[in-house]
């Protein structure tokens, strides 16, 4: 006879425990448990299992042809970039981010213009999974279904037409039973993309726990992209980030997907951006830049106009343009600066959109190798626009802006500065250098702040129009800064 029939589950975590704690041992999580009944059998163990031997699986060698399914356009270009490519047949990818950020919104403007519009007869008036067919027999737009637990059929109605995307042939359904779902995509003609908002409100019902659960988002996943794999779909998995910024609370979910994307933006801020935190099929660095407007989101090809479209016509000190780099674009962003005195015995060091440690590192750079007394002053730093750099080819252009706020002479605002600080002052080059000048070039900038470049990079760039001023040391910079113009 089984005596305990309960367990308590970290709902941070994913550990399990045979007694209630206030804090999870593993994690440290507080107030994190959950009682959960506890499975009926444990799984045993290979050795219970008397009477039947293992098949020997074959091993094969590393070269030789792999089945590779075309990836399929997902109807938003950034949202492809992001992916590698677009989405990969069968795979599971998981999109996480704050409440009310845009994830519903991106996700139905996605599969609205990957199915193309429905044809006059049929499609209309569709609800509920009955409908739920794969057979269009027009390959250019894939049938795509998209589940809600959230929302009603009306509310996504309202958005679809909110987007001006109500003629768009999706198939909806308002659904969270998992058994219920899989009943219905479970078929030779199922949809190729299914999208589920969100995986907290699914639930399957042999586990007694409630939906948002570890155990439910664990148990519903694995069984949605097991389904996933059999049937060839892509799963689109929606999921919320709980409050310290995990996607789901477990970690479990983000082992079990294909690739994790992250949704961000300021709340204030109209632009929204597309990260690959895992990606199975591509690379992590690429970001995607959209706008939120009145009707969806909007792609943004050109990213650094968005972040640079607020700089007034006029000279201001405290401000340095810096040519960045996320995945293989370029990106400029302004960086901004105050330096006041403080009243405080410690005065205050606030960052907005970059490291503090690297702040407090050029601040130290600054006072210890160029002479700047920055001691009783307060200082502040934001990246304009609500961007997060983490880029250490940022540091030029950070010294600039504060060595200009400093003293008061702006750094001419036709210029872009990039290059990483060394502890000992120099200044050092950063990757991808003529990518970043072309940028530069391309939006209207006269002239960069760049480090030393070698023999060969100088020679037939192509940049004839930007006047180029190599720094190699950080002192050099204070110079120009400092003195009254340049
Ligand atoms: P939503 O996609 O519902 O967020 P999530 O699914 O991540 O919780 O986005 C909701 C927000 O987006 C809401 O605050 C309103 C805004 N929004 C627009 O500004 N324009 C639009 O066309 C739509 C559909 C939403
Ligand atoms: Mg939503």
């Amino acid at each position: 006879m089984a005596k305990s029939t309960s367990r308590f589950v970290c709902q941070s975590c994913g550990s399990v425990f045979a007694k209630w704690t206030g804090r999870c041992e593993s994690c440290g999580a507080w107030n994190s448990m959950v009682e959960e009944a506890a499975p009926a059998a444990a799984p045993g163990g290979l050795a219970k299992r008397s009477g039947r031997g293992g098949k020997a699986v074959d091993f094969v060698s590393l070269e030789g042809p792999a089945q590779v399914a075309a990836r399929m356009a997902s109807g938003i270009a950034e949202l492809d970039r992001v992916c590698g490519g677009g989405l990969v047949p069968g795979s599971a990818i998981l999109v996480g981010g704050d409440p009310g950020i845009g994830k519903s919104t991106l996700l139905l403007q996605s599969l609205g213009r990957m199915a193309g519009t429905a044809s006059a007869a049929g499609a209309t008036g569709a609800t509920g999974a009955a409908s739920a067919t794969g057979a269009t027999g027009d390959t250019s737009h894939p049938a795509c279904a998209y589940i809600s637990g959230e929302e009603s059929v009306d509310q996504v109605r309202l958005r679809a037409r909110r987007m001006g995307l109500e003629k768009s042939a999706v198939q909806l359904a308002a659904a969270t039973s998992v058994r219920d779902i899989s009943a219905t995509l479970d078929r030779p003609d199922c949809p190729k993309v299914v999208v589920i908002d969100s995986i907290q409100t699914m639930y399957v019902d042999n586990l007694e726990s409630a939906p948002g659960t570890v155990s439910q988002v664990r148990a519903s996943a694995q069984e949605l992209i097991r389904l996933a794999k059999a049937r060839g779909m892509t799963l689109l998995l929606v999921g919320h980030v709980t409050k310290d910024g995990m996607i789901a609370g477990p970690k479990v979910l983000e082992h079990m997907v294909d690739a994790v994307l992250t949704f961000e933006g300021e709340r204030g801020h109209q632009f929204r951006i597309l990260r690959a935190v895992k990606n199975r099929f591509g690379p992590t660095d690429e970001i995607g830049v959209f706008e939120m407007s009145d009707g969806g989101l909007r792609e943004v090809a050109n990213p650094s106009e968005l972040f640079l479209a607020e700089r007034g016509g006029r000279q201001v000190s405290g401000a340095a343009v810096f040519a960045g780099l996320e995945g293989s674009r370029p990106l400029l962003v302004e960086i901004q600066a105050l330096v006041c005195p403080s009243p405080l015995a410690t005065p205050r060091r606030a960052v907005v959109g970059w490291d503090s440690g690297r702040l407090a590192m050029v601040l130290a750079v600054l006072e210890a190798r160029c002479g700047m007394v920055l001691a009783g002053q307060e200082v502040y730093l934001n990246v304009a626009g609500g961007l997060r750099i983490a880029e250490p080819g940022a540091d030029l252009a950070v010294a600039a802006a504060l060595v200009s706020a400093a003293s008061g002479n702006p750094v001419p605002e036709d210029h872009v500065i990039f290059g990483e600080i060394g502890l000992s002052g120099e200044v050092r080059p950063v990757g991808q250098q003529a990518v970043r000048l072309k940028e530069a070039q391309k939006l209207g900038f006269r002239g960069a702040y760049l480090p030393p470049r070698r023999q060969k990079e100088a020679r037939g760039s192509g940049l004839k129009e930007l006047r180029l001023e190599e720094i190699s040391h950080l002192s050099d910079l204070v110079a120009i800064f400092s003195q009254n113009g340049r």
